[in-house]
């Protein structure tokens, strides 16, 4: 279960985020709506405990331990995920050779070297990427869709129970929408994480049913709803919708 309480977090001296409050039970999955800048991708990277983003009050725990406590690694040894909205480029450190060594650390590396390659190769079919990704780059030089899929290599490699998911739709063609959506539509029939939603569009949401849709605006949470409430977002619009009201572009 993830809870965030009261959280207030600053990015060089300015409040992004004030009062913010979510709570992800077990299994649920939640998307976060909001419009560009409204602070959602910084409550990903919060989450991560990316450092450049200081909480100034507040408290998150996951499965009751105290999140903030966590540095990025402990967090994701905790099971949490992040697909990020602009994956990082990592030059030098091989998909395989990142995974091996997760795995290891996670204790979970339970294949020899020829399973572990075998396992890679039927997941990069799945997901109609290369099977030349395995040794590559972890995102180096890959296109703005490979990127996305080589994310969702790592998540059923790594099978985390705590996905992030911050635009993993965007930049993708019609196809590999479909494709990523019954990916993780998967993995949550298998392995039943708790899952953070993040987008602007409609398709995923469709595939990915959300129990709970939550809308960031003037730095919190201001409306909660179940999956009708993106339906009409994506139908009006957030001003259209009465979501965000003209008052509220004006402030
Ligand atoms: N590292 C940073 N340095 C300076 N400003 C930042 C930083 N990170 C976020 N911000 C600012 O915080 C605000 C919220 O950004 P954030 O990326 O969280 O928005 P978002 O809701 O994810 O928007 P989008 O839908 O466009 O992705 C924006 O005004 C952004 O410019
Ligand atoms: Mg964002």
């Amino acid at each position: 279960m993830l809870q965030i309480k009261n959280l207030t977090v600053k990015v060089f001296d300015k409040i992004i985020i004030e009062d913010f409050n979510l709570e992800i039970k077990e299994g649920e999955i939640h998307a976060l709506m909001g419009q560009n800048g409204a602070g959602k991708s910084t409550i990903a990277k919060v989450l991560m405990r990316d450092k450049n983003y200081e909480v100034v009050s507040g408290t998150i725990t996951l499965n009751g331990e105290d999140l903030l406590r966590m540095n990025t690694t402990e967090v994701a040894r905790n099971g949490a995920f992040l697909v990020s909205q602009n994956p990082v480029e990592i030059p030098g450190v091989s998909n395989a050779e990142m995974l091996r060594t997760s795995l290891n650390d996670q204790g979970k590396n339970e294949l020899n070297i020829l399973e572990f390659n075998k396992k890679l190769t039927r997941l990069c079919e799945k997901l109609e990427i290369p099977t030349s990704f395995i040794h590559r780059d972890i995102n180096y030089n890959m296109s703005g869709g490979e990127k996305k899929k080589n994310e969702l290599l790592h998540m059923w490699m790594l099978t985390p129970s705590f996905l992030i998911l911050d635009e993993i739709d965007s930049g993708l063609d019609v196809d590999a929408l479909k494709l990523v959506g019954n990916s993780i539509q998967e993995y949550i029939t298998n392995y039943h994480p708790m899952v953070l939603i993040i987008t602007h569009q409609k398709t995923l949401l469709d595939i990915v049913k959300p129990d709970r849709v939550h809308i960031l605006n003037h730095k919190q949470i201001t409306q909660s709803g179940d999956a009708s409430l993106a339906e009409k977002i994506f139908k009006e619009g957030f001003s259209g919708a009465s979501i965000i009201d003209r008052r509220d572009i004006d402030a």
